[in-house]
């Protein structure tokens, strides 16, 4: 099967978030399923452009109309990867190659994303990729099956188009001024767009996408609710029949704790005692904490937002710090408030808490390797990735029973048993607190239970495999 698969970010070319993960490993293990052929589009960001890391070769360069601009887009394609999946970066200075800092949060992103979105579509026609299944994903890239379903269907007579919702919070909203400004479509899809009298992407995709997946089970069920869906639930309730959860997985090659060249040491799980412990002591030195093996580390890699469920963790973590034997440690960046709180509680508890506010894939590994513990509290939750990264590093995780969370994470009971992480089911600071002090009981009361755990944590299999072969049943679905 010829599937193009498009987003606005990869790992580990430009990654964000959760997405770039997914668009690193996913098409990866599609590719491995004899008898695909996958070709990755991604814009051609700065740091892409300025990173010696990825040699790209010119395939050619033609214009992309986008109500009366005319932009040049140009195709890039990445000379050294060698798994077989086609990386192609679409070139546009202005859009992309030009612009410092973020790939997203400029003021023209809607512009921008649109624009990328039908140079995808044109790039697939002079690339002469005529795929069977083009696979999308989030507000991004959402306007491709809206372009497909009005102007580019005779060109791409057979191809079926999947949209994949990794957060229904970002839904790509503009003014009504933006459907006629710069996306030139003809007025009778409007309405397929509208939402509210404003311009809503992501509607456009739900609507005229053939399949529309989410990345767990769990959270399909919970986009039909308003308390999760942002003002989509009525859209998506209308699409119910359409829309799939398929749980991520990680890539466990990637994130693996016998080779991660991030780590100072290695382990797997038929004897991870010592080397985690060692792991353990070299991160506590790293940031500062002191250096006790029989303190349960507590561990965060989290962007610092209000979803992720830190209001719970700001309201309990000086009573918790007064009066549990532990230490925590904060890994991320985000909103000031956030920032500030976990600078000042690193300052009142220097001896138990650790804050650093920056964005470091390799402290992120030593932390999923180094900690006991790993805490995930978000209020709501697509997927989430790192708890399945904690586990295979033998962290055992504490979560909030919400989105993926609650399919990759089952609860265990008082001894550890029957699940693998502590779950608390409201979104309330106490019963968090509660389910930490589970977990805390188990290390220090029952360190051969909390053992087994950790092991059983590092015995799942979270690859791609099974995803990947879900969703290429959905696509033989969608070709009928
Ligand atoms: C988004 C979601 C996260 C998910 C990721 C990858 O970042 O917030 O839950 O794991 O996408 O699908």
């Amino acid at each position: 099967m010829k599937i193009a698969i498009l987003a606005s970010e990869g790992a580990p070319y430009i990654k964000s978030g959760g997405l770039g993960d997914v668009m690193e490993a996913l098409p990866a293990a599609l590719q491995r399923i004899s008898g695909n052929e996958v070709a990755l589009i991604l814009p051609y960001y700065k740091k892409i452009l300025e990173d010696d890391r990825y040699p790209v070769e010119f395939v050619t360069c033609f214009d992309t109309q986008l109500g009366w601009r005319q932009q040049y887009t140009g195709i890039l394609k990445l000379k050294n990867r060698t798994d077989g999946v086609q990386v192609y970066f679409l070139d546009n200075l202005y859009y992309f190659g030009h612009r410092p800092g973020a790939i997203y949060g400029q003021l023209d992103d809607g512009e921008r994303f649109a624009y990328f979105s039908k140079a995808c579509l044109e790039a697939l026609l002079h690339l002469n990729f005529i795929p069977d299944v083009i696979q999308c994903n989030d507000w991004q890239t959402g306007l491709v099956p809206v372009y497909l379903a009005a102007e580019y269907y005779p060109k791409f007579p057979g191809t079926k188009c999947m949209f994949t919702i990794h957060n229904v919070e970002y839904q790509g909203w503009a003014d009504g001024y933006f459907f006629d400004d710069v996306l030139a479509l003809p007025g009778n899809w409007r309405a397929c767009l509208d939402l509210n009298g404003g311009i809503n992407v992501m509607k456009g995709a739900i609507e005229t996408a053939h399949l529309v997946t989410t990345v767990s089970e769990t959270y399909a069920g919970q986009l039909m609710q308003s308390y999760y869906a942002h003002g989509m639930e009525g859209i998506l309730q209308n699409a119910a029949g359409k829309l799939t959860g398929i749980t991520n997985g990680i890539d466990v090659n990637t994130f693996n704790p016998a080779t991660d060249p991030a780590l100072g040491c290695h382990y797997d799980v038929t004897s991870f005692g010592n080397g985690k412990a060692k792991c353990k002591k070299l991160l506590q030195e790293e940031v500062g904490l002191p250096q006790k093996a029989e303190v349960p580390l507590m561990v965060m890699v989290t962007r610092l937002a209000g979803h992720k469920g830190l209001d719970l963790l700001c309201y309990i973590a000086e009573r918790m710090l007064k009066e549990q034997d532990c230490q925590l440690l904060i890994l991320g960046t985000g909103e000031p408030q956030f920032e500030k709180f976990f600078r000042d509680l690193a300052e009142a508890f220097p001896q138990k808490v650790a804050a650093e506010i920056r964005f470091d894939l390799g402290l992120a590994s030593r932390i999923y390797a180094g900690g006991d513990i790993y805490l995930m509290p978000s209020k709501s939750e697509p997927c989430g990735l790192s708890q399945m990264n904690a586990m295979r590093y033998g962290t055992v995780p504490v979560v909030h029973a919400t989105g993926g969370l609650k399919d990759t994470v089952p609860g265990v009971d008082e001894m550890g048993q029957g699940g693998l992480g502590f779950t608390f089911q409201s979104y309330n600071a106490d019963d968090f607190y509660w389910a930490i002090q589970r977990a805390l009981n188990l290390y220090h009361n029952h360190p051969d239970k909390f053992y087994a755990l950790q092991k059983t944590d590092m015995e799942q299999d979270f690859s791609w495999d099974k995803p990947a072969a879900r969703y290429l049943e959905l696509f033989r679905k969608m070709l009928g």
